[in-house]
């Protein structure tokens, strides 16, 4: 039975990365907060391809999560986590309470000039300023030598890598496929949150990136019209709310009007009170 170390202090989770790059290992980590799906594990699965000791970090950062969203109602379930990171072969589980991370008169955060400006950022205000705080942090406390990001999280992921460059992070930061259920609908902690009829609406945002994608290989060029037949189809679906459907340059996320080589496709909508996102690269 493969033995895990679950760490709950930063002062013990520091002394192990020391011990760990001690002995010469490669660490690579895996934040998450919890309520593990196959699409966090295919992120250990990817990382062990390049380390070999393990962490992985369950922690519900609160700074992320704006006023009126899902922090108190986000799905928990360490037991369950702790016998699946076991599983991949995770060595270490860092899962601190948020008074550990965040002491009394915190103060300090990590605020990114203009890729928050995009998608996300405009209906999650603070979203992404809690995010790259929460991971400069992480990065001191497990000192990882690599980190791995999903693409299901794009903008995120994207804001990690310029922070880890515009702050001089001595780390490798790799980017993972988005894993899907059988019918394409992105895994994602909050699919829990749907009722059986919200879980069919919800198909609706892969459709209409894969309708998308149809297009712009059969030489549609127009954002505009692909942004159109996206948002027909979404509303298509009862209990549906666009929050934003996008077509933008995959690395600025600037808007593109005219497609002309490989652009970002985002969307992001509510199904229910539920937001979920999805996003595509579409080629030309
Ligand atoms: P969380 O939503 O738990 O996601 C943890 C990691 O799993 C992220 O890198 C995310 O992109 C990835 N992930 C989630 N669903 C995925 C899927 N279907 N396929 C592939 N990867 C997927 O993202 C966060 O937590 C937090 O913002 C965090 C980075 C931990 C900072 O608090």
């Amino acid at each position: 039975m493969r033995v895990i170390e679950i760490i709950h202090t930063i002062a013990k989770m520091q002394s192990y990365a020391d011990q760990s790059r001690g002995k010469g290992n490669i660490i690579v980590f895996v934040p998450t907060m919890g309520y593990l799906h196959a699409g966090h594990l295919s992120l250990m699965q990817e990382g062990l391809k390049h380390g070999d000791d393990l962490v992985v970090s369950i922690f519900i950062n609160p700074t992320q999560f704006g006023p009126g969203e899902d922090l108190d109602a986000y799905p928990r379930d360490l037991e369950r986590d702790i016998e699946l990171v076991r599983k991949e072969g995770t060595k270490a589980l860092f899962t601190p309470e948020a008074k550990e991370i965040y002491g009394s008169h915190y103060q300090t955060y990590v605020a990114l000039d203009k890729l928050p400006d995009h998608l996300c950022g405009i209906s999650r205000p603070i979203h992404f300023r809690g995010v790259a705080t929460v991971v400069a942090k992480l990065f001191n406390i497990v000192k990882p030598h690599i980190a791995v990001f999903g693409q299901k999280d794009y903008q995120q992921l994207i804001v990690i890598r310029q922070m880890v460059k515009d702050l001089n992070f001595d780390i490798n930061i790799i980017g993972a496929p988005i894993v899907r259920e059988p019918d394409g609908i992105a895994m994602s902690s909050r699919n829990s949150y749907l009722t059986p009829r919200q879980r069919i609406c919800a198909l609706s945002l892969y459709e209409s990136l894969l309708n998308a994608r149809r297009l712009v290989e059969s030489g549609e060029k127009d954002a505009v019209k692909i942004i159109a037949a996206a948002s027909d189809l979404i509303k298509s679906h009862p209990e549906t709310t666009i929050d934003y459907i996008a077509v933008c340059d995959s690395e600025t996320l600037d808007e593109v009007q005219i497609i002309e080589q490989p652009v970002l496709m985002a969307l992001a909508v509510k199904v229910g009170t539920t937001r979920l996102i999805d996003n595509m690269i579409l080629k030309p």
